[in-house]
């Protein structure tokens, strides 16, 4: 009886069906009252006690092997007439998808790239981890430069040469790897992550975004740099934009300046975003300093250029007036779901 009902189990194990009455008809020559397992259990009450418990087990299991069996036949066959009748009702309006959004911060600065593309800018690209050499040491830092303290850079690894391991405080970095690899004429922007040890606030964050600008070649001047960052805001922000240079300083430009906008919102009359001077920072920018040059091998006698450098996140808020950083980090879909454009 043994071998019986083991080579059932295996025989309903290999069952199959392709409708629902071949279920019904397993289901009768098993389950039914004059099915195979009432007599099977009918049987078993002759069995030899000493056999009981084994061939009992036995026939469990068979009856489980049934039951699941039939379950899954069903269920199966169930399965494919829905979606057959689905299919079937070509008038049925298809399921929506739902279409995701691009970041903020991706749409402005692809905008950004686009801009200076136009011109002949190509996109250049660094390390987020970087050393003391190409964030600040070539960029004309002073050894004991505020900008290198503790509490402004994200330090990886301390080096006995100096030249430590730190997260990228900005992206003046691709600068001089540029430098160090291309000859000039060079005409770079370079969009990444920068990393600055700040508590995070609505104004603030760790963990923020820059692109920076680089052209050198022979004879380039301020008033190059001038034209090209007012096509810049004129793009970017619209036609009637002005732009207003400040004298700045930054350790790797020579001579520095800081560039505002006129406010886009009050059209220069003086808000609030504004603070009522009709003005709003934008970036830094100037003249690449010689020393910087020099230290990545190219010859500040007979080449020149100018650099500048602008958050992303800023941009972000000017032109779409977010009051807080916050925001962009945080995935709320109500807020990322607002942005849409070209880019
Ligand atoms: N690296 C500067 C910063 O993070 C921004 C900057 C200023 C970049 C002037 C430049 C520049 O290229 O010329 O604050």
């Amino acid at each position: 009886m043994k071998e019986r009902i083991s080579g059932e189990i295996t025989k309903v194990n290999e069952l199959v069906a392709s409708e629902i009455n071949d279920v019904e008809n397993i289901r009768i020559q098993y389950l039914g009252k004059k099915g195979l397992l009432n007599d099977l259990f009918a049987e078993f009450k002759v069995v030899p006690s000493d056999q009981k418990k084994e061939i009992g087990v036995l026939l469990n299991n068979l009856k489980i092997a049934i039951q699941n069996k039939i379950e899954a036949l069903r269920e199966s066959i169930v399965q494919v007439e829905e979606s057959k009748s689905e299919n079937e009702d070509l008038t049925k309006p298809a399921t929506e998808l739902q279409l995701g959004s691009r970041h903020p911060l991706s749409l402005v600065r692809n905008e950004i790239i686009d801009i200076f593309t136009r011109i002949g800018y190509v996109v250049e690209e660094g390390p987020e981890i970087e050393d003391d050499w190409h964030v600040f040491s070539a960029l004309n830092f002073p050894p004991e430069h505020p900008a290198r303290d503790m509490q402004d850079t994200f330090f990886i690894e301390n080096r006995e040469d100096g030249n430590h391991a730190v997260l990228r405080t900005h992206t003046s970095s691709v600068q001089v790897r540029t430098m160090e690899t291309q000859k000039p004429p060079i005409r770079i922007i370079a969009p990444g992550r920068v990393f600055r040890n700040e508590a995070i606030s609505a104004r603030a964050h760790c963990i923020f975004h820059q692109i920076e600008g680089l052209y050198i070649d022979k004879g380039v001047s301020f008033a190059d740099l001038k034209q090209n960052l007012l096509y810049f805001a004129k793009e970017m922000f619209g036609e009637n934009t002005k732009i207003r240079l400040r004298p700045s300083y930054f350790p790797f430009t020579e001579p520095s300046a800081e560039m505002d906008i006129s406010c886009n919102l009050c059209a220069g009359e003086g808000c609030n975003v504004c603070k009522g001077t009709g003005w709003l920072e934008i970036m830094g920018c100037g003249m690449v300093d010689p020393n910087v040059l020099e230290a990545s091998g190219i010859d500040s006698k007979v080449y020149s250029g100018f650099a500048f450098g602008m958050g992303i996140e800023r941009i972000t808020m000017l032109k779409y007036n977010v009051k807080d950083l916050r925001l962009y980090f945080e995935n709320d879909m109500r807020f990322l779901k607002q942005f849409t454009s070209v880019y």
